[in-house]
């Protein structure tokens, strides 16, 4: 399909580069419905890939150079794959470098090519436009070099460029739903096992996106505490991950646990349950109870996971009092950013105006 950003890539590359680029790599950003700071935890997620992406239009080069222009950043930055040494201050080049260095690692051999990029996901809004960059980065290497393209494997490299070369130590699921989500369904992801099942929206339903505006600084440093604090509970069972210990288990040995402990486990063994129920929710079309249960993960990471803010709080109250409203929660890591709705789809005009006047 030709959108206004397509065009605007394929006209921005004539004026960069001169002439026309011969293809065109494209990956979504993401929403997720349910399964919050489990995927590190080799858990469950049900994220959406979204209708916001990043276009690369590109051609090869035959000096072996990567030369690649952001209208978005107005910047370009230029690298030589085989020199890639130590991660430095380029801002978003950081994350194309880092992909160029998985590829490498992987044993790929990555040609040189020229591209203009651009990209409609808002940044830091906790919807994945790293996950976005890093997939169509790994696409671009991809059609240029002529890789085989293995989504599981491509998603793997952008979270191997992010916690390697960019420091965020971030699980799979932003990565995985940009380079499997379908269109029209949710997607189950087993972040052990990375098997995916599509599952489709309850019929009548539609989701809303709802961005409160603000964008939290250290998110970075928080998520990677968060995820320290998962090993040290899942220790205490002697498991390495919280997948592998029940709620049962953890009430049972409550006792030998720190209340934050206990608390960040809870979160994460009783958010696995909730995607698995969201799931057979959705299978029997229960739009009353996929929205209770995306409530309760609210709850659970505002109260036990401690990842939401007041106005992430604040703007799913906006969406909870609205009559056509299933349920809505924060989404991604949390802090400020995005929160997600289930709504009927028949009041999405008047959600959507009603929320925003009575957040704002
Ligand atoms: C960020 C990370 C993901 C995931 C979410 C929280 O989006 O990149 O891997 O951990 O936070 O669910």
């Amino acid at each position: 399909m030709i959108t206004g950003l397509h065009q605007k890539v394929m006209g921005a590359f004539s004026r960069h580069f001169g002439g026309v680029p011969t293809w065109v790599a494209r990956a979504p950003g993401r929403v997720n419905l349910i399964g919050e700071h489990t995927d590190y935890n080799e858990g469950f997620v049900m994220p959406l890939a979204i209708d916001r992406q990043i276009l690369i239009a590109l051609r090869k080069r035959d000096d072996g150079k990567i030369v690649m222009h952001s209208l978005d950043f107005e910047n370009t930055l230029e690298l030589v794959p085989s020199q890639l040494r130590e991660p430095g201050n380029d801002g978003w080049g950081e994350y194309v470098k880092g992909v160029v260095r998985a590829l490498q690692q992987a044993d790929y051999e990555v040609c040189g090519w020229e591209g203009v990029m651009a990209g409609d996901i808002p940044r830091g809004a906790g919807l994945s436009s790293s996950a976005a960059l890093e997939l169509a980065v790994a696409k671009a290497c991809a059609v240029a070099s002529d890789m085989p393209w293995d989504p599981v494997h491509m998603a793997l490299i952008g979270q191997k460029a992010e916690n390697e070369w960019v420091g965020m130590q971030c699980g799979i699921m932003d990565q995985m739903i940009s380079a499997c989500g379908r269109e029209g369904h949710a997607l189950l992801i087993d972040c052990r096992t990375f098997e995916t099942t599509p599952v489709p929206l309850p019929e009548n339903t539609a989701i809303a996106v709802m961005d409160t505006g603000t964008r939290r600084g250290l998110v970075d440093s928080a998520y990677n505490e968060r995820r320290r604090q998962c090993e040290e509970a899942a220790g205490v069972f002697g498991k390495a991950v919280l997948r592998d210990v029940t709620m049962a288990n953890l009430n049972v040995q409550k006792a030998q646990l720190t209340d934050l402990q206990y608390r960040r486990a809870k979160h994460v063994i009783g958010e696995n349950q909730r995607v698995l129920d969201a799931m057979a929710a959705m299978q029997r079309q229960d739009a009353g109870a996929l929205g209770q249960l995306m409530v309760s993960s609210h709850e659970s990471l505002r109260d036990d996971f401690e990842v939401s803010s007041p106005e992430l709080n604040a703007i799913v109250s906006c969406a909870m009092a609205h009559s056509g409203c299933f349920g809505a929660r924060m989404t991604g890591a949390g802090f400020g950013g995005c929160a997600v709705a289930l709504i009927d789809i028949n009041a999405s005009h008047d959600f959507l105006r009603a929320v925003a006047l009575q957040y704002q």
